[in-house]
């Protein structure tokens, strides 16, 4: 039977997808985003420029990929348009290469006050969210008050704009929040008229069709499984399915069809935003990690918090997900590091454990480590697996070993060429 592959963060997000999926997009036919929004900044690096994507696929910059931007995404127009117009300066035909499906939702002007809105209310609790109105849009969603791309061609749309913009604007008064919505919706209603220009399909369709007819269909995930709204750490994670299941509902793939799921994860660990992170390095090791990694958000320039690799968590997203294959990234930021330590067990509660539980808070859950040796030598120019050293080879046996499951590709670097297959 034909499949479709899906292609996803195992951990807190910023993994390196956005390169990878790069990378391997001459492999497919279609590349398919199917959950999250621009709150994801997926950064690809080539002929010595770097792109950040955060709505658009990012198999966008090759000649013949199709683009997907499928049912379970969440569109704010102007960021898109934005996008859309940076792509259309590097020359890249967007009207051919780009689909967008009728039943995603849009992000409106007032979700982004509300997220704002709710975040200040929570004060020391907030999430850390993008602020991209992420919450509030799927909150629509759910409860079946959304705004959806198809509504865009029915004469009703801007009567739908209205009633939601009135059911917001009560929320935002329960809030006592302030804000000017005549200056944000001029820009939105542009960008919604220059939506226009894209090809609005039913990509449920587009997509079965296509895996029916034997070509190669890749689905791309936003944010990480350690966010995902019923597997992360909740309530600290973000609006949707991350895992491999939201391919399904975000594409409408049905589960027999998904093939190869492809794990993406850093050699250490990153987390953006609040909420608890067992291996955190809140520490001068932590600062050398984030200053070598460049560990600033693609989306916000947040600082990252920085940690060790968490094999407990690992193991989790990878049950959660069925990855089938593993792919490690930014192998030479940890270059430099005499030892490095890796997280095998938790102490919960004054117990050993090697599971992730349902309360990984500091003051239950500690991480235990065992310290590697690390292999002090720049890995940047290498381009085959036969020159990576012994000790890093080593780190990468030891994962495939506590995880059970295969290390296809070891990321050595930003750029499109720093990529070596195992
Ligand atoms: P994504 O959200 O998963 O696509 O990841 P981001 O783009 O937010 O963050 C990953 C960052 O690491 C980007 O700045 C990439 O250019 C960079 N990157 C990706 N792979 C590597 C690697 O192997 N080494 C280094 N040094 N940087 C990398
Ligand atoms: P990519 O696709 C890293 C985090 C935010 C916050 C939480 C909720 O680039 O890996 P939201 O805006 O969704 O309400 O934020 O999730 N977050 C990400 N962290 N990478 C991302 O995307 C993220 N998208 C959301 O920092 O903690
Ligand atoms: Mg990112």
């Amino acid at each position: 039977m034909n499949k479709a592959d899906v292609l996803l963060g195992l951990q807190w997000g910023d993994e390196g997808k956005g390169k990878i999926v790069d990378v391997l997009t001459p492999s497919y036919d279609i590349i398919a985003r199917f959950q999250g929004g621009p709150n994801a900044g997926h950064t690809l690096e080539f002929n010595g420029i770097k792109h950040v994507l955060h709505t658009i696929p990012s198999g966008i910059f090759h000649p013949t990929a199709i683009n997907v931007v499928g049912n379970g995404v969440v569109i704010d127009p102007v960021i898109f348009k934005k996008e859309i117009d940076a792509l259309k300066a590097l020359g890249v035909d967007v009207t051919t290469k780009l689909v967008i499906s009728k039943r995603a939702h849009l992000i409106l002007p007032t979700h982004r006050l509300i997220d704002a809105a709710s975040e200040a209310a929570k004060g020391k609790n907030k999430i850390g969210s993008t602020l991209k109105g992420i919450g509030p849009t799927y909150m629509d969603k759910t409860g079946r008050n959304g705004l959806r791309v198809g509504d865009i061609e029915t004469n009703e749309f801007r009567e739908k704009y209205n009633t939601l913009v009135d059911k917001h604007k009560q929320l935002l008064s329960f809030y006592n929040y302030d804000y000017n919505l005549a200056e944000l919706e001029p820009a939105w209603f542009a960008a919604i008229e220059s939506l226009k220009e894209l090809q609005f399909i039913d990509t449920e369709h587009y997509i079965n069709n296509a895996v029916m007819s034997g070509k190669r269909v890749l689905a791309e995930g936003a944010q990480g499984s350690l966010l995902d709204v019923d597997f992360g750490s909740y309530p600290f994670v973000t609006s949707s399915n991350t895992i491999c299941a939201g391919a399904c509902n975000g594409l409408g793939i049905a589960p027999n069809r998904i093939g190869n799921v492809i794990g993406i994860f850093k050699a250490y660990c990153t987390r953006v935003g609040s909420g608890p992170f067992p291996t955190e390095l809140d520490n001068e090791v932590g600062e050398k990690i984030r200053q070598i990694g460049r560990e600033f958000g693609s989306t916000t320039g947040r600082s990252r918090r920085t940690g060790w690799l968490d094999i407990p968590a690992l193991k989790y997203a990878i049950m959660i997900n069925g990855v089938t294959e593993l792919m490690m990234m930014k192998a030479d930021v940890l270059s430099d590091f005499e030892n490095i330590e890796i997280c095998t067990h938790y102490n919960y509660n004054g117990q050993v454990i090697d599971y992730l539980p349902y309360n990984i808070d500091p003051q239950y859950l500690k991480p235990i480590t065992t310290t590697v040796k690390g292999w002090h030598c720049d890995l940047t120019k290498i381009n085959h697996k036969d020159q990576l050293p012994a000790e890093l080879r080593d780190y990468v046996t030891f994962i495939e070993k506590a995880t059970s499951t295969p290390i296809t590709i070891v990321s050595v670097g930003p750029d499109r060429s720093q990529t070596i297959k195992m």
